[in-house]
């Protein structure tokens, strides 16, 4: 792909403006749709915004063109990624819609955080280059983007895919089979899973499995990932360790009763004040503020 592409971006969302703003900020030509009028008309700012906060050129917001209409939006492009609701059905109707105004070697690719690629993608007729291109929130901030093949997915739209991200600044990973969770989602739950069930088993509280995890392989993980970390200690205290530790450990295949329970007491988190721990909006805006500070430093 050119070192400076066309980039359709299809969905001005939380996900989709910060997608625009990364391929922007790298030098593409971006096009910008949604069909909400409003999210499409303050993209831009919103991208501008972004910048300015980050410190960066907010001159790459012009390179950013709004378009409401989908067949102009991705008519000359190179590339287009979706970053629409997650929807099967709305998803599958916008590529059907998409394939009929693309150029035929165009590149098309799904931001879904959890829908297998291969249901969104099976209606297309070319579906060697289609794709799932996994973005972590924020896009501008996350580095890693996961690259995930079909079953149809040609090497080549595999390979452009995973440059044109490269050259974008950003981390992408080849997911060699279109699984649930990709790996990130997967590895994330695995561990979210057994820290639930450690409060559910009244072994600790929340904050105390979140300190645990910050005050010690979190600590690491920036630097130490997990296998990393096993041929650090070695395989056969690894395998010694799993011989003991993994019969122990939650294996349920379902979400854990405790996690439903909260929800139908609606006990949703954030969002109502209350889920695993109690939230007053201070704490809220403190955490998410830490959170992003974080990011930046790491950035
Ligand atoms: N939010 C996250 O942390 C995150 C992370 C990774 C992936 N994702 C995935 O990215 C996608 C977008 O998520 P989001 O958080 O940006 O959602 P969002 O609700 O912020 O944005 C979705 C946008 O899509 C628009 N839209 C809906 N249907 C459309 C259509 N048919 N044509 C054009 N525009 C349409 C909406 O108007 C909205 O502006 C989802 O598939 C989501 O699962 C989200």
């Amino acid at each position: 792909m050119a070192a400076k592409a066309r980039i359709s971006v299809i969905g001005a969302g939380l996900m989709g403006h910060g997608i625009a703003q990364v391929f922007a900020a790298a030098g593409h030509e971006v096009t910008i749709t949604d069909a909400a009028a409003q999210n499409l008309d303050t993209a831009r700012s919103r991208i501008a915004d972004n910048l300015r906060d980050l410190g960066e050129d907010e001159s790459a917001a012009a390179r950013v063109r709004p378009c409401a209409d989908l067949a102009n939006a991705v008519r000359d492009a190179d590339y287009v990624v979706e970053a629409v609701s997650e929807d099967l059905a709305v998803k599958q109707k916008l590529f059907a819609e998409i394939e009929r105004h693309v150029r035929a070697d165009a590149i098309l690719a799904s931001n879904t955080s959890v829908i297998p690629i291969t249901s969104i993608m099976q209606g297309l007729s070319r579906r060697e280059r289609a794709l799932g291109t996994h973005w972590w929130n924020p896009p501008f901030l996350v580095p890693l983007v996961e690259v995930i093949e079909t079953q149809w997915t040609s090497a080549p739209t595999v390979a452009l895919t995973m440059a044109l991200h490269e050259g974008a600044g950003k981390k992408p990973a080849h997911v060699k089979k279109d699984v649930p969770g990709f790996i990130g989602n997967r590895l994330q739950h695995a561990l979210w899973r057994e820290a639930i069930s450690l409060v559910e088993q009244g072994i600790c509280d929340a904050q105390t499995v979140d300190d645990v995890v910050k005050a010690s392989f979190g600590r690491r993980l920036p630097v130490l990932g997990p296998l990393e970390n096993a041929d650090l200690v070695g395989t056969d205290l690894t395998l010694a360790i799993h011989n003991i530790v993994l019969p122990a450990i939650d294996s349920r295949p379902e979400p854990s009763p405790y996690l439903k329970k909260l929800v139908a007491e609606k006990k949703l988190g954030f969002k109502t004040g209350e889920g695993f721990r109690t939230w007053s909006p201070t704490e809220r805006a403190a955490l998410h503020a830490r959170v992003m500070q974080h990011l930046k430093s790491m950035a």
